[in-house]
């Protein structure tokens, strides 16, 4: 990451500030020589005041543990039957990894704890097999981890819940960081591990939305490292219980988690909710709307008005942003004959709806629509809002003469003197929303 990176980051740190990310760090990368690395990463993140909850596997080392104590185990990822054996190597191994991790969060200053947040039951007999003491996670102790968070303290979770009767049980790891995320509705669910992204076809996949996702878990399962599978079955199960992103990434490269967080194209994968379900196409009962929405704009000359038959003649460009039937905001994508340029024109929230990243979102879905109906280049005419559509929207301010001849013409008569902005489509990477 490059100092002239810093400036990106501050893009993204309002929108986190206070905000909980978890981390599922898993064992494989914490026996790798960069967890100090991983942990500094950790640290920025609690300067900037993103608040991370850390969970973490131990299958490694509960492998390396049995190994070396020629202990015969039942299974070292917490997905099978959990032994008396298997269940003292695991509690030796997670909690040394505990202390280790705790001992790195010490030594950068940070405050940690080991909280006992995980409340879990047997898994039970399955197919006539008792699990032993395999758990499942019942309960996450939501209110003990918000307070520990409140306290700029660091919990730090390992792969063992608690039952009622204080008798402990190996839960999976992926299965913690999921409820974990879900009890204190995280924004960020990142899973650390020791592979590269994934990939489909031999191309690499840099974001899916949780529909891809589930889509690409069925068509082409073998294409998913078994290390991996579990994380994007619980990455998709997180996106669709309300966890916006999930990341898979690499925790062996150096500055892995960073730069997954606070870089456009991050160095992983990326699942993301669908966050454009509010979003639909305009339909005939909305013009008048449409024109309500927008009448303060257009009062300060930051959008252009609109008579109801000029929305009618180009309603299939119109897109709204409904919440309960109430239409929050607007956006227009008028293409030009050819099919190769668009106007993103009419971008508008309602007052009331300002900042919850809405506008983003709209501009996001405009643009993922022009670039799958083969759009080479985005332009937008702006007086008021060129700044949204640069630092938000990732578009420049270019000149005038870009425009085609019949805009041109109407944007000289017009005597706004809006600036203009363009984004190609073929160079410049896909926007995402918040
Ligand atoms: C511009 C507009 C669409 C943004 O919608 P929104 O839903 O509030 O935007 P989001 O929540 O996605 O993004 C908010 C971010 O954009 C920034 N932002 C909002 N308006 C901005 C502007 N005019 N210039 C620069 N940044 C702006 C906010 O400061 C905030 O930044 P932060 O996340 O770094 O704190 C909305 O303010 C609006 O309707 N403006 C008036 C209409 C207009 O001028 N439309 C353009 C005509 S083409």
């Amino acid at each position: 990451m490059k100092v002239s990176d810093l400036r990106g980051i501050l893009n993204y740190v309002p929108s986190y500030r206070e905000k909980v990310f978890v981390i599922a760090l898993d064992g494989a990368v914490l026996a790798g020589d960069n967890i100090s690395n991983l942990i500094l990463d950790i640290a920025v993140l609690w300067s900037l005041r993103i608040r991370t909850v850390l969970v973490h596997g131990a299958g490694q080392q509960i492998k390396d543990l049995s190994a070396q104590t020629a202990t015969p185990i039942s299974n070292y990822d917490g997905s099978g039957i959990t032994d008396p054996a298997t269940l003292s190597v695991a509690l030796t191994a997670a909690n040394r990894l505990t202390h280790e991790i705790m001992e790195g969060l010490t030594s950068v200053d940070m405050r940690c704890i080991y909280p006992n947040a995980i409340i879990a039951h047997p898994v039970g007999i399955i197919d006539g097999i008792d699990q032993q003491h395999t758990g499942k996670v019942e309960r996450v102790d939501e209110d003990l981890l918000r307070r520990v968070l409140a306290e700029d303290i660091v919990p730090v979770i390992p792969p063992l819940g608690f039952d009622g009767a204080g008798r402990t049980f190996r839960v999976n790891s992926d299965a913690v960081a999921l409820a974990v995320a879900r009890a204190l509705r995280a924004v960020k669910l990142i899973f650390v591990t020791a592979n590269d992204k994934l990939t489909r076809g031999g191309e690499v996949i840099q974001h899916m939305s949780v529909d891809e996702a589930a889509a690409y878990q069925k068509s082409c399962p073998d294409e998913i490292p078994p290390e991996l599978r579990s994380k994007v079955a619980h990455g998709i199960g997180a996106c669709r219980d309300g966890i916006d992103r999930v990341h898979i990434v690499n925790g062996k490269v150096d500055e892995a988690l960073l730069s997954e967080v606070f870089l456009n194209e991050g160095i992983g994968t990326m699942i993301y909710a669908n966050q454009y379900q509010s979003i639909r196409r305009a339909m005939k009962k909305d013009v008048q709307s449409i024109q309500n929405l927008i009448k303060r704009a257009v009062q300060s000359q930051e959008i252009l008005p609109r008579t109801r038959a000029m929305i009618l003649q180009q309603l299939n460009d119109y897109y709204v942003f409904e919440v309960d039937r109430n239409v929050l905001g607007c956006v227009a994508l008028h293409p030009d004959a050819e099919g190769r340029r668009a106007e993103v024109a009419c971008l508008y929230v309602s007052a009331s709806h300002e900042n919850q990243g809405i506008g983003r979102r709209l501009l996001a879905y405009v643009e993922k629509v022009a670039r799958e109906a083969g759009i080479e280049e985005l332009f937008a005419l702006s007086t008021q809002t060129f700044a949204f559509f640069e630092q938000k929207g990732g578009f420049s301010a270019v000149s005038p003469d870009i425009l085609p001849a019949k805009r041109r013409e109407q944007w000289e008569k017009s005597g706004r003197n809006s600036r203009v902005l363009a984004k190609d489509l073929r160079s410049q990477p896909a926007t995402m929303p918040v």
